[in-house]
């Protein structure tokens, strides 16, 4: 038992409570709710997700927790105030944003992250690091996709807070979000307790594919099958949704998740032009640095005849230069 950690949980669960009544309950929390409708949040969403509000004013959790005795001191350390330029006293760290509560594995609220309404910088305003929210340990989503997981043994890896909540309205309920792109060990390492296929749905836009790249060693380290999620438009999950509809992001980008050889191999493709010969030679180089390090005959096969069909030329010769980079890299 370590009291000080115990208000600070305390501190966090109350005020969730009150950002979510602010948000549902008061003519303040208006813009913020409309806001959210014009996103496609419905109600269950905001209710299931506990998404509140912060009004503009400096003091709103400065009063709401000093009326509740609550050490400032400590809740500043704990990242829910600041503490003013001239040292004087304290204000609210989350002002005019909506407010998305982050909680660990059992449940417990542990960070907010607060998002401007509409444009602006920071995009997204997170908690501190503190004791008891560390960025590289915590899923978004976890504690409510834990069962669903274990039970399908599958998670599905987002980006974005929006992209969770979305994909949970489309009915995926196994979905978990990093905070931004930075997958760490440690989060493969909790993923992996639970799943054992994981499919990595980022953002399509450059960023997202280059992150979801990096994705694949950290996951296939840990054990995972990973498969690929690939969102058109340069969209990311959340927009995809609304644009096109649940069953759609269902069937087509999840259901279409393809192999990590295969994502790489699409990945790598880009940066050729196919139409050249030259471009045909220097994607087969890189495609061949892909394939050849496989383990399986058979998977290489596979890979090395698909690859043949698409570029037309035959299997015999991509095999040869296969094998030849095989005994290359021994
Ligand atoms: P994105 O830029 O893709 O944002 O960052 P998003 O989730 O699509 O946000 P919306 O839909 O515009 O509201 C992905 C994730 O990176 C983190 C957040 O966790 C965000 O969900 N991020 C992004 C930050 O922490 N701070 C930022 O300023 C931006
Ligand atoms: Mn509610
Ligand atoms: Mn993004
Ligand atoms: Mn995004
Ligand atoms: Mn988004």
């Amino acid at each position: 038992r370590n009291p000080e950690l115990e208000q600070l949980l305390q501190a966090y669960e109350w005020s969730a409570k009150l950002y979510h009544f602010l948000l549902k309950n008061t003519e303040h929390g208006k813009p913020a709710m409309d806001y959210l409708k014009s996103r496609g949040f419905t109600d269950r969403a905001i209710d299931t997700f506990q998404i509140g509000f912060a009004p503009a004013r400096w003091d709103t959790l400065v009063q709401f927790l000093d009326k509740r005795s609550f050490d400032l001191g400590a809740m500043e350390k704990g990242g829910l105030l600041s503490s003013k330029h001239d040292g004087t006293g304290y204000v609210d760290r989350f002002r005019d944003r909506v407010i998305f509560p982050l909680h660990n594995r059992n449940g417990k609220v542990i960070a907010f992250a607060g998002r401007i309404l509409g444009e602006g910088q920071p995009k997204y305003l997170n908690s501190p690091e503190s004791r008891l929210f560390t960025k590289s340990r915590i899923l978004y989503n976890l504690h409510q996709a834990k069962s669903e997981i274990r039970k399908t043994r599958q998670i599905v890896l987002f980006e974005g807070y929006g992209d969770v909540i979305s994909a949970w309205e489309a009915g995926v309920h196994n979905g978990v979000a990093t905070m931004g792109t930075a997958l760490t060990d440690s989060h493969a390492a909790m993923m992996r307790s639970l799943a054992g296929e994981a499919i990595v749905c980022y953002d399509g836009d450059q960023a997202g594919q280059a992150a979801a790249l990096k994705s694949i060693p950290i996951l296939e380290t840990v054990g995972f099958t990973v498969k690929i999620a690939i969102l058109t438009e340069g969209l990311d999950p959340d927009e995809f949704i609304q644009k096109y509809g649940a069953e759609r992001f269902k069937l087509q980008v999840l259901d279409g998740a393809v192999s990590s050889v295969k994502f790489k191999l699409i990945y790598l493709k880009k940066n050729h032009i196919l139409l050249e010969e030259a471009g045909k030679v220097a994607y087969i180089k890189d495609a061949m640095e892909v394939i050849a390090p496989l383990p399986s005959p058979t998977e290489r096969e596979i890979y090395l005849k698909e690859l043949a069909a698409e570029l037309q030329v035959s299997f015999d010769s991509l095999k040869q230069e296969c094998n030849e980079k095989r005994i290359a890299m021994q």
